[in-house]
């Protein structure tokens, strides 16, 4: 069994962030989401690990090398463009050869793990077994149609009109069967050659594909707003450790994280939160569910549900939250005249503001 996890892409819900670097290595509670895909990959026991690469492939090269980090061996494989999912899977045909696979979607994140889905794979020797969740607005993903025994009938891609509440999660199984079928169908309406589209051909075709329920959370991390509650609900599993400095007048709660190097200053922080390696908060309050990564600095601030990457920098910012800043953010209070906010704002960039009404 080998694996097959998806990195390329273009990320583009997620600018700006994603002008700059690759939306896998984006902060879920201090780590890259893509470590904790494979640290699960590692954890059900297969260790030779392909990686689809795109633009961004010497940022995921820099950030998982050969892979020994996390006990795996790890082969780039570079494809062109993002032309679909089926099309990630023909470019890494010569690494995969004739071997079962696990393909991971390098975006997704899912609780427990994925070990018992793998031997049930091993055990029962489908052609597929795939991984649904009910989900609140099926348009947005591969959605599975079952019939009463609950075989799959029909699989259909980010429909207008969804026949069921059924999403495809972006964890899936296959034997080289897969390969074949891939090669075998035409691009979409949105240019893609689809995964959805292979696994309907294998299912047409009779081959066994099966389908199992994810019980516990699944989040694709495509957006700010999906990327803050991932934040959310993988803090509410943190166990608290101070391993940074508080002087006598700072105080954190028992689900807090401070690295080793973060300094405390008259500051306050309600968990779950992680405060990063370096970082140093002055008379600053952190509110629940918010990861501070490295080296930033805060003075007289609230900060409160945000995700912060590395290196930025608030001062006197009142009260701020539901926010994803990346690295080098710096947002700070002026006395200069005229009174006015100034911005130096990338592409793609939102702000709210709510003070000084016209
Ligand atoms: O998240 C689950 C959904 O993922 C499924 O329900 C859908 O059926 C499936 O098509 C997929 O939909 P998305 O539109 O969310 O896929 P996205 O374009 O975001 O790509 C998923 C990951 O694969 C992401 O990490 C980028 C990478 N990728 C994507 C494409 C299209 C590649 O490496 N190469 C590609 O060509």
């Amino acid at each position: 069994m080998k694996a097959l996890v998806l990195a390329g892409g273009s990320g583009s819900r997620l600018r700006p962030i994603t002008h700059t670097s690759a939306k896998q290595l984006v902060p879920v509670a201090n780590k890259p989401i893509l470590f904790y895909g494979l640290e699960q990959i590692r954890d059900a026991g297969v260790t030779e690990v392909g990686i689809i690469v795109g633009d961004t492939g010497p940022e995921i090269r820099a950030a998982i090398g050969d892979g020994s980090a996390f006990g795996i061996e790890v082969t780039y494989i570079p494809q062109d463009a993002p032309l679909g999912l089926a099309h990630a899977v023909l470019t890494a045909e010569a690494f995969l050869g004739d071997d079962d696979f696990v393909m991971f979607l390098g975006d997704n994140l899912i609780e427990g793990g994925i070990r018992y889905v793998v031997e049930a794979f091993e055990r029962d020797a489908p052609a597929a077994q795939l991984l649904l969740k009910q989900v609140p607005d099926p348009q947005r993903f591969g959605i599975a149609v079952l019939d009463d025994e609950g075989a799959i009938v029909r699989l259909v891609e980010k429909p207008k009109d969804p026949p069921s509440d059924l999403a495809l999660v972006g964890v899936y199984l296959f034997t080289s069967a897969i390969l074949d079928a891939a090669r075998r169908i035409k691009p979409s309406w949105r240019g893609e050659l689809e995964i959805t589209d292979a696994i309907q051909l294998l299912v047409e075709e009779g081959r066994q594909v099966r389908a199992s329920l994810v019980e516990g959370w699944w989040l694709d991390t495509g957006k700010k707003d999906e990327l803050l509650e991932a934040n959310r609900v993988v803090l509410s599993t943190i166990v608290g450790r101070v391993d940074g400095e508080l002087d006598a007048a700072s105080s954190v709660t028992p689900d807090v994280v401070v690295e080793a190097g973060a300094r405390l200053i008259r500051s306050h922080v309600r968990g779950p939160a992680v405060i990063g390696a370096g970082t140093v908060l002055e008379d600053v309050f952190i509110g629940p569910f918010t990861s501070v990564a490295a080296d930033c600095t805060l003075e007289r601030c609230e900060v409160e549900y945000s995700v912060l990457m590395e290196r930025c920098h608030l001062r006197d910012v009142p009260r701020m939250e539901g926010s994803l800043l990346g690295r080098d953010v710096r947002i700070s209070r002026t006395e200069r005249r005229p009174a006015a906010h100034r911005f130096l704002l990338g592409d793609h960039a939102e702000i709210e503001i709510t003070e000084g009404r016209v």
